[in-house]
């Protein structure tokens, strides 16, 4: 029998549930792009973007997804052939690799398999004498399929006084986890609207620093791509290289206005960490009955508090079992050895504690259903976190 009428649950790694308010911000006729109301909500967004990313520096918008954000930056700050270090800790490290080989640089991975990065290892490659001519290090501060998460002013730390640039991608990150671009001496920023910024997709942003403005425009960078017009205009198109994506930018007004004004970035930060310990708890729980069922990042430190990736026997048949008869929906085991027999859990953007314990006492009722064997206490485990943080 289906029990899924009512309120539906997206629970996987983006796009995340979009506020209704945030949908309601976007319901209106298109307004005059030249007009006054336009260009000030673009330029409050701008500001607010800084706020977000905690940088005094530039930012870009585009339209687009993380992929458009990340051929975005290639463009900007590379010539063909340049060297760059990328990160791996799980699928998006690979992929933006990928991009960034089809676009003409020359990519070193140093991988980690799902692990987070050790950046004893960073320092170790950097302190070469061959690592003279890498232009940049590149990471994600949450590879979204391992749920692997990098500790950022570590990476720093360990790039020591090496002059490459330090490129993060916070795409699954951004809004969920502390980020404070200027302060840990991030170059460039990547991030999209879709996850933590509880909108939908379609806008992608690039922050970048006054050193990487002195760099120029490189041999890669196209008239749309080129982010300096972006950065330093103040007129409402030229943000966006062309026609303003006037509903979309409505929308993250809204979602900036609950993110940063109403809740606080810092107590979001905290309610992402919540969330996310309460579900590690309830996997725990059920992984001490069936050592099958196993979080992927060992480390709690080193985990993602948007998103957890595990593995557990039969993930395919729960997730279908659980859209069908309960309409929860759960993430694919993107990048695992073994994706039928792994998930993922989204708490990200717009998710509260009774969407995340509804999400995981339906879990438990599918593991039940189907026999999938799990340990007892689950559920009560993660509501005594949540119990003892709220
Ligand atoms: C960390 C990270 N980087 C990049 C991307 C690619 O973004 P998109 O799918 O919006 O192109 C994703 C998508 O989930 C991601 O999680």
């Amino acid at each position: 029998m289906s029990l899924s009428a009512g309120h539906p649950i997206i629970a996987i790694p983006g796009p995340s549930p979009v506020p209704a308010r945030v949908l309601r911000a976007m319901h209106r006729v298109s307004p005059d792009i030249y007009g006054a109301e336009v260009l000030a909500v673009v330029q409050n967004v701008v500001a607010r973007l800084k706020q977000l990313a905690g940088t005094a520096a530039h930012v870009a918008p585009y339209i687009g997804n993380g992929h458009a954000g990340w051929e975005a930056v290639t463009s900007n700050l590379f010539n063909r052939d340049d060297r760059v270090l990328v990160i791996q800790s799980g699928h998006f490290g690979r992929s933006w690799a990928d991009v960034m080989t089809r676009q003409g640089v020359a990519v070193e991975a140093m991988d980690f398999g799902l692990a987070p990065p050790d950046p004893a290892r960073l320092a170790e490659r950097l302190a070469r004498p061959d690592a003279a001519g890498i232009v940049a290090v590149c990471v994600c501060q949450t590879d979204t399929a391992s749920s692997a998460r990098a500790d950022i002013q570590a990476l720093k730390a360990a790039m020591g006084d090496h002059p490459a640039l330090l490129v993060v991608d916070a795409i699954a990150s951004l809004g969920c986890a502390p980020m404070k671009m200027d302060d840990w001496g991030v170059d460039v920023l990547i991030a999209a609207s879709q996850k933590g910024l509880m909108c939908p997709p379609g806008l992608c942003f690039a922050w970048f620093s006054d050193r990487v403005v002195r760099r120029g425009r490189t041999g890669l960078t196209t008239p749309y791509w080129d982010w300096h017009p972006r950065a330093t205009t103040d007129a409402a198109w030229q943000f966006w290289g062309g026609t303003p994506p006037v509903q979309l930018v409505y929308a993250l007004d809204e979602a900036l206005r609950m993110l940063l004004e109403e809740e606080g970035l810092e107590a979001a930060w905290a309610r992402h960490e919540t969330l996310a310990r309460a579900c590690w708890a309830a996997f725990d729980a059920w992984g001490a009955g069936n050592p099958a069922i196993r979080l992927v990042v060992a480390d709690p430190e080193c985990r993602a508090h948007a998103v957890t990736a595990v593995q557990l026997p039969q993930a395919d048949e729960l997730r279908a079992w659980l859209t069908e008869r309960l309409g929860v929906t759960l993430g694919v085991g993107l990048g695992a050895a073994d994706p039928a027999n792994a998930l993922r859990v989204a708490h990200m953007g717009h998710a509260n504690a009774p969407m995340l314990l509804g999400t995981l006492a339906s879990m438990q009722a599918g593991m039940t259903a189907l026999g999938i064997a799990h340990g007892p206490g689950g559920i009560d485990a993660a509501i005594r976190v949540i119990a003892e943080r709220a």
